[in-house]
């Protein structure tokens, strides 16, 4: 029909105004989440190697960055914890006492209307460094999911908002659900770790989060990233189970999924740019080797453009703060 030279797409790309008005895929500070790491201590603020640009930080410090991400009109922070002791059943991470529950309790007092997240899993808890306890050298299922519900509702009670288990053991959300409304927290949202990846970019984490696994890998639980309709699967069944927020996990290697899953469900969507995605931006930039910020809008963009509602990133203060 009207093709050239009637249809010439460089007429609404020749100014940034016009660039602007036709721009079709927005970001604003509210859909982004910051992950940050908590450790005991006071005035503690650790440079993490592996991730430029992120730290460990004890109570008051973390308390100083919670301040700026209300601020700066965040979507929220999440929380992850380094615990003063790991054991077999990494019983810190359902603590009255705990690292995270610690934290939250200072965060909501200092600021109660800053959206505040609990991780859930033991991985960082646990001696062995695996996201459940270890029965027979396995990762247990369902005497692992017992425990999730047991941090789930010590979380709650500390004051988080929501709770977002990334251990990827089966019925944990049905789990988590149950001992959550057992404890009158019928209120409190879940944003499940749905389809989670084994993957690569997880090492920087590890690193951030003392987390590594002592012994083998976590393909036992965590999903093959080849297979994207068990990734649908997974997701159905954690709405299923009561999921608030689905999440799909890494984001950039798995932008097909997010815009399936964004298809097939109704639910509220997140993505999480990983420890990886983030650190390959960094290093990479340092290096002189491409432009930091564009890399981040472009990464970002893409994110929200196959689909996702919210996105976990690091870079969340800093691409915030040129919102
Ligand atoms: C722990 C957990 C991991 C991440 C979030 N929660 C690591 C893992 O599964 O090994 C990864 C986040 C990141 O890489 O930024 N269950």
């Amino acid at each position: 029909m009207s093709q050239f030279p009637v249809r010439r797409m460089r007429r609404l790309r020749r100014t940034a105004a016009l660039r602007r008005l036709v721009q079709e895929t927005h970001l604003v500070p509210s859909q982004l989440v910051w992950p940050l790491f908590a450790c005991h201590g006071e005035g503690v603020r650790r440079a993490v190697g592996a991730l430029p640009g992120v730290f460990q930080t004890s109570i008051d410090e973390l308390v100083k960055d919670a301040e700026r991400a209300q601020r700066l009109g965040l979507g929220g922070i999440i929380l992850f914890g380094l615990p003063a002791m790991k054991d077999g059943t990494g019983s810190e991470a359902y603590d009255e006492q705990g690292i995270v529950q610690q934290a939250a309790r200072a965060v909501k007092r200092a600021v109660p209307d800053l959206l505040l997240i609990g991780d859930v899993c033991l991985c960082e808890y646990t001696d062995h460094g695996h996201c459940g306890v270890i029965q027979d050298g396995e990762v247990d299922n369902d005497a692992s999911v017992y425990l999730l519900g047991k941090v789930a509702v010590s979380q709650a009670r500390a004051g988080v908002d929501i709770v977002a288990p990334s251990d990827m053991m089966d019925g944990r959300v049905a789990g988590i659900r149950k001992a959550l409304d057992a404890a009158g927290l019928g209120r409190v949202p879940i944003m499940s770790y749905a389809a989670k990846m084994a993957s690569a970019f997880y090492g920087p984490f590890r690193e951030a989060a003392g987390s590594t696994p002592q012994f083998g890998d976590r393909q036992s639980y965590q999903m093959q990233g080849t297979n994207a309709d068990e990734a649908m699967k997974e997701i159905r069944l954690d709405v299923q189970e009561g999921a608030d927020i689905v999440m799909v996990k890494p984001a950039l290697p798995c932008l097909d999924l997010i815009r399936r899953a964004k298809q097939e469900f109704g639910s509220p969507l997140a993505a999480y740019q990983v420890s990886g995605e983030y650190a390959m931006i960094r290093v990479a930039a340092e290096r002189g080797m491409l432009d930091e910020q564009r890399a981040m809008w472009e990464t970002l963009q893409a994110i929200r453009r196959a689909g996702a509602d919210i996105i976990l990133s690091y870079f969340a203060p800093c691409a915030a703060e040129l919102l």
